[in-house]
């Protein structure tokens, strides 16, 4: 398969062929996602939750991000690899924000960068330094204290309308897409209809031009809590536990190895006098 670039993605908004995107963050992970056909990879800074534990993203630094992103890159040559800039690494300057978004491009290896908010200069400096950029607004994980904690946005007509704006407002800083997470469905229809580049949502209801998950979710590998928007395709987690749980069983019992698993050669004669 050819790899998925922003001329692409437009096309399928015109053509009204959603899009389909989900998280990865290692090198297992991005293998399945590129046999499975999806179009985007994001390393998102969830990473912070589903791989290492913490208990948000905050404090998810630039290296780890890096870190992550290598690996996804070796393993998915086809989707576009989207590198999510970490809490911290764009809120200083606008040169703070450029030197950000080179080292996920120049150390990572992802083919754009994604970062929170609707700060339309910060944006466009990322983009005439000639680094594509995805935004994302609505519930912005990263400042969700600040939004009153993780709650659908856009509720009111005051609030909505500053979406909208946001959203134009990225489109007109050199925005290839967004990311709209966590609004009500016909505010999500708004934003699409009201942006010629490609709304992504999570939570953000039908209309939007494509979705994207996060991996552990969808698959039942993170099991703290699931939001209301995210559907589990499977329960993988229960499968590896009962895999795990029967290999237990089976090395307690002496069932594994079998012989079939076992290097023959050297009889127990041959070694008796070593
Ligand atoms: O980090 C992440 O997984 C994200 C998605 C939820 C959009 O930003
Ligand atoms: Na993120």
């Amino acid at each position: 398969m050819a790899k998925v670039t922003i001329q692409k993605l437009k096309e399928m908004k015109q053509k009204g062929e959603k899009i389909s995107m989900v998280t990865a963050y290692d090198y297992a992970q991005a293998v399945l996602v590129e046999k499975s056909g999806i179009e985007i990879i994001l390393v998102g800074d969830s990473l912070a939750m589903t791989m290492l534990g913490n208990e948000g993203t905050v404090q998810l630094t630039t290296d780890e991000m890096i870190a992550h992103i290598k690996p996804v890159v070796k393993g998915a040559p086809t989707p576009m690899i989207v590198g999510d800039m970490v809490f911290g690494s764009y809120n200083e300057s606008i040169s703070q924000a450029i030197r950000s978004a080179n080292r996920l491009m120049k150390e990572g290896g992802c083919d754009v960068i994604k970062l929170e908010g609707g700060r339309p200069e910060v944006v466009s400096a990322i983009v005439e330094a000639g680094i594509p950029v995805q935004g994302h607004i609505g519930l912005t994980p990263q400042t969700a204290s600040m939004l009153g904690g993780f709650k659908v946005q856009g509720k009111s007509l005051e609030a909505a309308q500053r979406i909208i704006d946001e959203a134009k407002a990225l489109e007109e800083a050199g925005a290839f897409s967004i990311v709209v997470e966590c609004v009500p469905e016909e505010l999500g229809r708004a934003i699409t209809e009201a942006v010629s580049i490609p709304i992504i949502g999570i939570g953000a209801g039908r209309y939007c031009d494509g979705q994207v998950l996060v991996f552990h979710d969808m698959l039942g590998l993170f099991d703290k809590f699931l939001p209301k928007f995210v559907k589990q395709y499977a329960q993988i987690g229960d499968e590896i536990v009962k895999s795990l749980s029967t290999y237990k069983e089976e090395v307690r019992q002496g069932a594994f190895p079998e012989e079939k698993h076992t290097f023959g050669g050297l009889s127990r004669e041959d070694l008796k006098d070593l």
